[in-house]
């Protein structure tokens, strides 16, 4: 049921009605947010995307049916309104409402549209069970907050696009059909009707395909591309995002950097008129590692760590010394400030660092007398707890904190820890945002479970110049030519200057222990390309949706997309995925059987 607009010509979108316009006749469409009758006149709340505007319905100037009509409307009905307006006197100015100088007294008006009362409330900030918000998506969706974090992530993609088109990139579209990308997460697979029994995968990231495009010649390709990983969702993780994804022909790690630090400059000015300053800082993931136990650390704290493994190897106390004899270290953070923490709450943090699988963490508060209190000062002469002490710039008021083991785990819990203080001490700000480039990736990890080498960015990622003579005698050392760029403790994006020199291919084949044979069945038509002449070229990805989702403070990146999934991947609205009819199983040949 509705009315026709037919007749009705839209003036403003409600939020956009201003002073300016009092005494003009405006008509606004939208939908009721708030209706309040006082008996005689009633007033609406309209919203549309722009914002809210009241509106004022008098018998006597919408006359007696108007004002009969009038009484049956509620809220999210479609409203048609036309009238004048008009300042609102002094007393029922709302200083909360951008529009709340004016109101628009309604001389005509109409009910486009009628709604059931909804599930919940359209309101910022709202408390609604997160999958009845999802199922009913469309209507989270009209939360002004929704809106203006899909507006703004609107805004980030047309600046992209304009600022790449200027620098001279082509966009171009890469198959979504195709077959297992280089990414490393379990690939999302659509079986084939024409070839039974064969199915494609859908890409992890258009990585194969813009390497192409370079051989191809296209020497500067962007696509803002769709990608699709079967890996275990988290806040900042769905199983379908959205790539900013580049490619460039004769470039260095440099202009790669250089490029992507102009871009999101560009996108903090005119998205957020933030200014960020350049070049940004870069450090090597040796150096994030080593002072903050994190290769995307979040450095708008200090904290860092220190290494205190020379100074206590050959000290009593077994648990530090066997850690640097076995071949791992000793590090500590300084927590300034914090050497009145209550004995529970430093328990509490030696049960978070096991979560990180460290075995312990041992701890020296610094009393403000200058003397110590600690669980492991039995292990110390008075000396060797003075120099550890200064080693780490402990002042009276500090709380030192100490992990040894292997370094993986050192900086991993010590890296963890410091997040963890960081947050119960609210040392950060959402909105100082700091930037900094990793570079210096290691080339390959090794993979305790299957005992062998997997690359750590992907198989195309080239070893910087100075380390490939390594590649045969010590692969774990080698380092690459890849770079992530790190927001806020969160990374936004991540590239490489890729292998374009066969020898070097294959040498990386080797390290990651696939034969010839095996590395031409996976990506062989690369390979193949790859004999016809290729630029030196490398590129990147950013996350557009990690991108917004720091621009707008959200702590989902569900609240920066239209339709995300829920943690279980599956979509409580559409409620995909779904069973499918025997006729489809039967035409596909594919039979189900269910494993318990
Ligand atoms: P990478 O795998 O590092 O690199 O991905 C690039 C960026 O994509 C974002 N991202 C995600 N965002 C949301 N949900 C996910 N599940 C998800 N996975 C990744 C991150 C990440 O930094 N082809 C290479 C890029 C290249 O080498 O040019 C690639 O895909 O922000
Ligand atoms: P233990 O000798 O194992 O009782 O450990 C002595 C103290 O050192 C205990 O208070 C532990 O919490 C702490 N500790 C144990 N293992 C570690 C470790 N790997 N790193 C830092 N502290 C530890």
């Amino acid at each position: 049921m509705g009315e026709s607009m037919i007749g009705l010509k839209r003036s403003h979108r409600c939020g956009e009605i201003s002073s300016e316009l009092i005494g003009q006749k405006v008509t606004v469409m939208g939908w009721v947010q708030k209706r309040r009758d006082l008996g005689g006149v009633i007033f609406v709340d309209l919203r549309d995307r722009a914002g809210l505007v009241q509106v004022v319905f008098d018998v006597s100037t919408i006359g007696e049916d108007g004002f009969a009509k009038a009484e049956a409307i509620r809220t999210e009905f479609v409203l048609a309104v036309s009238g004048i307006l008009e300042a609102r006197s002094q007393e029922t100015v709302n200083a909360n409402m951008p529009t709340g100088t004016v109101e628009i007294r309604a001389n005509e008006f109409r009910i486009l549209s009628e709604s059931e009362t909804p599930p919940f409330m359209i309101e910022e900030e709202s408390n609604v069970r997160e999958e009845l918000r999802l199922k009913y998506r469309y209507l989270d969706l009209r939360r002004p907050d929704l809106q203006r974090n899909i507006m703004l992530r609107h805004k980030v993609a047309q600046v992209t696009r304009q600022f790449l088109n200027d620098e001279g990139f082509i966009e171009v579209e890469t198959p979504m059909l195709t077959k297992s990308t280089p990414e490393g997460a379990r690939d999302y697979l659509v079986p084939s009707r024409v070839h039974s029994g064969h199915f494609y995968a859908l890409p992890q990231s258009p990585q194969i395909f813009k390497q192409l495009l370079m051989v191809s010649g296209f020497d500067r390709y962007y696509q803002i591309a769709k990608c699709f990983r079967d890996e275990d969702l988290r806040a900042d993780r769905q199983p379908e995002f959205t790539q900013i994804d580049m490619e460039l022909s004769f470039v260095e790690v440099d202009d790669v950097l250089d490029l992507n630090e102009r871009l999101i400059q560009r996108l903090f000015k005119e998205a957020l008129d933030v200014d960020v300053a350049l070049p940004l800082p870069r450090i090597t993931y040796q150096e994030a590692m080593d002072r903050y136990g994190s290769d995307k650390p979040d450095i708008r704290f200090g904290m860092e760590l220190t290494d205190v493994s020379e100074l206590v190897k050959d000290w009593g106390f077994t648990v530090f010394s066997d850690a640097v004899k076995k071949g791992g270290s000793v590090r500590g953070i300084n927590a300034k400030g914090c050497g009145d923490m209550p004995r529970r709450q430093i328990d509490a943090l030696v049960e978070f660092v096991k979560t990180y699988r460290a075995k312990g963490l041992a701890w020296i508060s610094i009393n403000e007398d200058g003397t110590y209190k600690s669980q492991i000062s039995k292990f110390f002469t008075d000396e060797q707890m003075d120099m550890i002490v200064k080693a780490m710039e402990g002042q009276p008021g500090d709380l030192l904190l100490f992990c040894a083991d292997r370094h993986e785990i050192v900086y991993d819990a010590l890296g963890n820890l410091r997040l963890e203080l960081s947050r119960k001490l609210e040392l950060t700000r959402k909105d100082d945002y700091s930037f900094l480039w990793v570079t210096e990736f290691p080339l390959l990890e090794w993979d305790e479970e299957g005992r062998r080498y997997s690359a750590k960015h992907h198989p195309f990622t080239s070893p910087m110049d100075e380390d490939i003579e390594q590649m045969d005698t010590n692969p774990g050392a080698v380092r690459a030519k890849a770079y992530d760029m790190v927001l806020n403790g969160m990374e936004l994006g991540g590239g490489s200057i890729r292998i374009h020199r066969r020898d070097i291919q294959e040498k990386m084949f080797a390290a990651l222990g696939f034969t010839t044979e095996e590395a031409y069945e996976r990506f062989g038509f690369l390979l193949n390309a790859f004999k016809y002449g290729t630029p030196p070229h490398g590129g990147l990805a950013f996350g557009l949706d990690r991108i917004v989702m720091l621009m707008t403070g959200s702590s989902s990146i569900r609240d920066v997309m239209a339709f995300p999934k829920i943690k279980d991947a599956s979509d409580p609205m559409t409620e995909a995925p779904g069973t499918v009819e025997d006729k489809q199983l039967n035409e596909l040949c594919i039979k189900i059987d269910i494993i318990e």
